[in-house]
């Protein structure tokens, strides 16, 4: 049995992740804010002999501290997400992407230096590629940011900060870490209340309203069902020469975003209208998109078989059942 802390263990992927771990035999202890996750998310585990779960945050060293004492894994995807939250609060973003990485990775530089040797899983994103024109992403690529006027990089630039960091503790340091950049992961549990434009697409059929469509929904995007990117997850951090790299995890099937809003409609209610709307008026003058986001799985694959097991129809099918049995609200 290993103890594995998760941090953002009441998110999204955090609640599926520490349910797969429980699953596994190991022992989990979860810190979260509850910023954007909620405990609701953990229901089915939250009383679960092996499981701690304490409200709190991960700038708090103390705590951190704490949990890491006997902890053999960590997987930290505490951040602020969610594309509406980050243009709203470019400072929120900033500050909760970047010190507590560094808190992580302080702690676990001194552990290791006491010969306490803890891995650590860092979730990243397809966002520190920018706005990269390639039509195809790879490790190695160039990150492609627009101006520090506009607050939307400020999220890819603050994981990408966290990526250095976590890359220097394994180079300096010997610190074993993986870095997973995520390209978009979707199912069940996900709220649509910070952008996410599946879940947004789903709540607004389910509820007859129009789906909203920014731009004119030609960018294309992969979508990747979250027991998938677990696998992921979880096998890289059981891969030794996984240790210091980085690594894309996704779907690399694109869809342009007019084509998801067509899949959602024609699932829920055909003769839904969908409505364009500009990004200005989405989110505000100073917003910038990037039109494609298709990830190279090819390093992935030289560590870890992987092949997602999850059609977008049957996510888009799932996630409406689940919208269904416990109504959730955008
Ligand atoms: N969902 C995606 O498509 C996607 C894509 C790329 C990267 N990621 C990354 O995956 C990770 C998880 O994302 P998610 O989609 O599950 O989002 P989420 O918002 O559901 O999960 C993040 C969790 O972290 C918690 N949190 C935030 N700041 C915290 C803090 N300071 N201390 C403790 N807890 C804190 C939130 O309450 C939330 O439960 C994030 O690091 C995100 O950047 C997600």
């Amino acid at each position: 049995m290993k103890h594995c802390f998760v941090t953002g263990g009441a998110g999204f992927i955090g609640s599926h992740l520490v349910e797969h771990l429980l699953g596994q035999g190991h022992r989990v202890s979860v810190v979260d804010d509850e910023s954007t996750g909620s405990i609701d998310n953990l229901k089915q585990v939250i009383d679960h002999p092996h499981l701690e779960y304490t409200r709190g945050t991960v700038a708090d060293r103390q705590l951190v501290r704490r949990r890491l004492l006997s902890a053999d894994e960590v997987y930290h995807l505490a951040a602020a997400v969610g594309v509406q939250l980050i243009a709203r609060s470019p400072i929120h973003t900033i500050e909760a992407n970047i010190y507590p990485t560094e808190v992580i990775l302080d702690e676990l530089g001194r552990m290791h230096q006491d010969g306490h040797k803890v891995k650590l899983f860092l979730a990243s994103t397809s966002e520190v590629y920018g706005k990269n024109p390639k039509p195809i992403y790879e490790e190695g690529d160039d990150l492609v940011f627009g101006p520090t006027t506009r607050p939307r990089w400020s999220y890819g630039v603050s994981k990408a900060i966290d990526e250095f960091l976590a890359l220097a503790y394994f180079t300096e340091r010997g610190l074993p870490v993986v870095v997973g950049r995520f390209f978009n992961v979707v199912g069940p549990r996900q709220t649509g209340a910070y952008g996410m434009v599946l879940p947004r697409f789903i709540d607004a059929a389910l509820a007859g309203r129009p789906l909203i469509v920014h731009d004119d929904g030609q960018q294309t995007r992969c979508f990747a069902h979250v027991a998938d990117v677990i696998y992921a997850m979880t096998a890289l951090m059981d891969t030794p020469r996984a240790a210091g790299r980085v690594f894309n995890i996704g779907s690399e099937s694109p869809i342009t975003i007019l084509d998801l809003a067509r899949k959602v409609t024609a699932a829920i209610h055909p003769e839904l209208p969908i409505e364009f709307q500009s990004y200005e008026d989405a989110y505000s003058v100073n917003f910038e998109d990037c039109r494609a986001r298709v990830p190279s799985l090819a390093k992935l694959r030289s560590v870890i078989p992987y092949e997602p097991k999850h059609t977008l129809d049957a996510i888009i099918q799932e996630i409406i059942a689940w919208k269904k049995d416990e109504p959730h609200g955008p």
